[in-house]
């Protein structure tokens, strides 16, 4: 039996390959003067050239089309041509899928320029292109990064429920879910009260790491926000790690080490994919810098952490300084918009920024009040050209806080009397943060738009495939 390999098996170990018979299958991405095969398998962004022998079979010949799916067997060799290492000398072809090149004039797989947009509306085919390729195996890796750097520093994959009674960010932006075809009595709804797609597993990894120290969520979480940005959707990705006797500066430092082991990780893993990104974002990009470069830049210098009430102070002087005009006007206790945190990063600070103690009516319940009793420990890290990519706090620990806040928040504080009884039963400080892995896949790919780093996205009035 002749053995199978994938594309970027044969590349990677090629002097072993060399003069060896061997398998593979793939699209074809072009055929030309009739014997060259340009394959692609999406194991690497890298093409195979299979040399079709002379006098090939003509019926075979004629269902050799872009777009076709085939197995080849054939000998490896050198190749003489420079653009690659190797070919596939193959007479020996079987078709699995023909396309029709009528169909493909319509389609995203039609080799020329089709814009992001285009891409979208034929997500189910995007898979093919080399862009969309190389965006979800960067997300591929990083997925596992993610997973790789909580797992050798001793924290628990924790999987908290997708259906919830409980609004853990206080707003009322969730979906329902019901069986019931007229809503009239929640009682006779499947879990027999009024249930949601969650926002969030923090309150239920809160109790987990009261028991196992370490622990972190990595799954997805649905907002009902009518937020048509290029950083919005309504099914996102989100980590959240939980981490037990953590106080809010212990929080920060993990946040930044795990962002930044992330980048190095992704640089090293994902380079070929990542160099073919830094061209685009070139090309895509006014102000020309590349990614790759803006991904080495972040590993350089240390966040810059400063405090809420001091940016208020940093961009009113600047308002005055520069005769600058931001479309919120800058007063304490407002929250920050996006105007605000991009000029900040992008203008002012030119790094990632920390910014820690919010007051507390903009921030959620579950946040430790500070003893100004205006401020809480709330922290965000904001990202050049994404603004807002971790929201993160230190805890309420103590009952009779907690209480009032939940009071304060409106909530229905019967519906949280597990979470409560956590502060009742050996309370300790803890704290996490939640990183929004789409946004972050957006920042390391240099995406513009988050729809074009998620396979199928959700966002309001769109829910296909
Ligand atoms: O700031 P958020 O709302 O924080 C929480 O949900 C906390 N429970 C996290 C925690 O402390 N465990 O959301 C966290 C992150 C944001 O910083 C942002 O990166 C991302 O989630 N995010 C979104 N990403 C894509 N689309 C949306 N609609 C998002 N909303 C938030
Ligand atoms: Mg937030």
């Amino acid at each position: 039996m002749i053995k199978k390999y994938s594309i970027k098996e044969l590349l990677n170990k090629w002097d072993f390959f060399l003069n060896k018979k061997v398998l593979v299958e793939g699209w074809i991405r072009s055929f030309r003067y009739s014997i060259f095969i340009i394959l692609n398998d999406g194991s690497t962004i890298n093409n195979l050239q299979i040399v079709l022998s002379k006098n090939f079979d003509k019926t075979i010949l004629e269902k050799i089309t872009i777009g076709t799916s085939i197995k080849a067997i054939g000998i490896i060799t050198k190749s003489i041509g420079k653009k690659q290492l190797i070919e596939l000398k193959s007479s020996d072809i079987t078709i699995y899928g023909v396309t029709n090149s009528k169909d493909i004039q319509k389609s995203i797989l039609q080799p020329k320029k089709h814009s992001l947009e285009k891409l979208r509306e034929q997500a189910h085919l995007r898979f093919r292109t080399t862009i969309f390729s190389c965006v979800m195996r960067v997300r591929n890796h990083l997925s596992f990064s993610i997973h790789k750097y909580f797992q050798d520093h001793g924290f628990f994959y924790l999987h908290t429920p997708i259906i919830t009674t409980s609004n853990c960010e206080g707003s009322g932006k969730m979906f329902q879910v019901t069986t019931l075809v007229n809503k009239v009595d929640d009682t006779k709804d499947f879990f027999k009260c009024k249930t949601y797609l969650s926002v969030s597993g923090q309150l239920e990894a809160e109790t987990a790491c009261m028991g196992l120290g370490k622990v972190y969520t990595f799954g997805p979480v649905f907002r009902a926000e009518n937020s048509n940005t290029s950083r919005h959707l309504s099914e996102f990705w989100m980590i959240e790690p939980e981490i037990a006797f953590y106080r809010l500066k212990e929080n920060m430092d993990l946040a930044e080490d795990f962002l930044k082991s992330i980048i190095k990780y992704i640089l090293k893993n994902s380079i070929e994919d990542l160099l073919f990104l830094n061209e685009h974002s070139w090309s895509n990009c006014n102000k020309k810098i590349y990614l790759i470069d803006k991904l080495k830049t972040i590993l350089k210098y240390p966040f810059k952490r400063i405090s809420y009430t001091k940016v208020i102070t940093i961009l009113s002087n600047e308002e005055k300084k520069r005769n600058i005009k931001f479309s919120h006007p800058i007063i304490w206790g407002m929250d920050l918009q996006s105007e605000h945190e991009q000029y900040l990063v992008d203008n002012y600070f030119k790094t990632p920024v920390i910014v820690f103690d919010y007051p507390s009516h903009i921030k959620a319940f579950y946040m430790r009040i500070n003893e100004d009793r205006k401020t809480v420990k709330a922290m965000d890290i904001l990202f050049p050209g994404i603004g807002e990519i971790v929201g993160g706090s230190e805890r309420e620990e103590r009952y009779e806080i907690l209480l009032e806040r939940i009071k304060e928040a409106k909530i229905d504080e019967k519906k949280l009397w597990w979470y409560l009884e956590t502060r009742i039963f050996g309370t300790v400080p803890h704290s996490g943060f939640g990183l929004g892995f789409d946004r972050l896949v957006q920042f390391i790919t240099g995406m513009h738009n988050i729809r074009d780093v998620i396979p199928f996205p959700r966002t309001p009035n769109h829910a296909e495939f």
